[in-house]
């Protein structure tokens, strides 16, 4: 299949998935490969006919869905917002459940992938923030629509390229350096739940201090779809709670019940519940 013919199928396709093509421009490759196999797999050499066939059989489109899902994440993706995270959001976020008198902070990440982004979040507190709050301990809910990713996430070996933004002390302190992999020392996987969840579902029950949503539905989901998760995770948000998007990433443009927190612009906050 040429590179032009795929991408005339996935703008034909994507809206009719409640995707937008332009979350795909650059990571196109993936999905165009795997579209290609499943051609192959029906005997189907023509772009025109594979939209024929989806034309004539309903179910094709939820598999092609799935061969829509990009994958890829990584320890300490986008830096600056791990920094952020540590120095800014994390403390004050801890602060305001320890004022509360909660015993907990709850994180929910959004799209986990095989557990480098909640991984990272664990990191973070056991090795930058728990001893500033000995009263707190942190629970992580990790959600992925992909059970492969999830039991993935579970066994917690990386390869090196994963690991490639981690700041290199803290990859030793955490990771068994075994054969080709690194895999992730047990008191790092404590506080985490993983479970499998779609996130175009009502969330998953709890209220939670933060929730990181990245690289999923504001890249990759229409407007229209957008907005309704954005209702979701809001609901599931305690009223000073923080939300975290990819840093390319915006909330869309009628989405007027959230405000920037404070000053970072991937953290939004419920603007009625802001703290000022
Ligand atoms: C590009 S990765 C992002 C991973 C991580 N959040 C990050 O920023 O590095 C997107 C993840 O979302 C998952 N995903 C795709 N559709 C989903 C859905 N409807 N509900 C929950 N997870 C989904 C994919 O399986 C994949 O693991």
């Amino acid at each position: 299949m040429r590179d032009c013919d795929c991408i005339s199928l996935l703008q034909w396709a994507l809206p009719r998935l409640h995707m937008q093509w332009r979350g795909y421009r650059k990571v196109r490759g993936q999905v165009c490969k795997r579209i290609q196999r499943r051609m192959r797999e029906l005997a189907i050499t023509d772009v025109a006919l594979y939209r024929a066939y989806l034309d004539h059989h309903a179910d094709e489109w939820l598999l092609l869905r799935d061969l829509c899902r990009i994958t890829i994440s990584r320890f300490w993706r986008d830096k600056g917002a791990y920094l952020s995270l540590g120095n800014d959001v994390l403390p004050v976020l801890a602060r305001q459940a320890t004022q509360r008198s909660d015993d907990s902070l709850r994180v929910w990440s959004v799209g986990c992938a095989s557990g480098e982004e909640p991984y990272s979040i664990t990191l973070l507190w056991e090795l930058k923030l728990r001893d500033r709050f000995p009263s707190l301990k942190l629970h992580v809910l990790a959600t992925d629509i992909d059970n492969v990713l999830l039991a993935r996430a579970k066994v917690a070996c990386y390869g090196r390229g994963s690991l490639k933004d981690l700041p290199v002390e803290w990859r030793d302190i955490a990771f068994d350096h075994i054969d080709n992999a690194y895999c992730l020392r047990q008191r790092f996987k404590i506080g985490i739940t993983f479970q499998h969840h779609d996130v175009r579902d009502p969330p998953p029950g709890a209220q939670f201090d933060l929730i990181l949503c990245r690289n999923l539905v504001f890249t990759y989901f229409d407007e229209e779809q957008q907005r309704a998760v954005v209702g979701h995770l809001i609901n599931a948000l305690v009223s000073d709670g923080a939300l975290m998007l990819g840093s390319h990433e915006q909330l869309p443009i009628d989405e007027r019940r959230l405000k920037v927190w404070p000053v970072l612009p991937c953290f939004f906050t419920p603007q009625e519940r802001l703290r000022t």
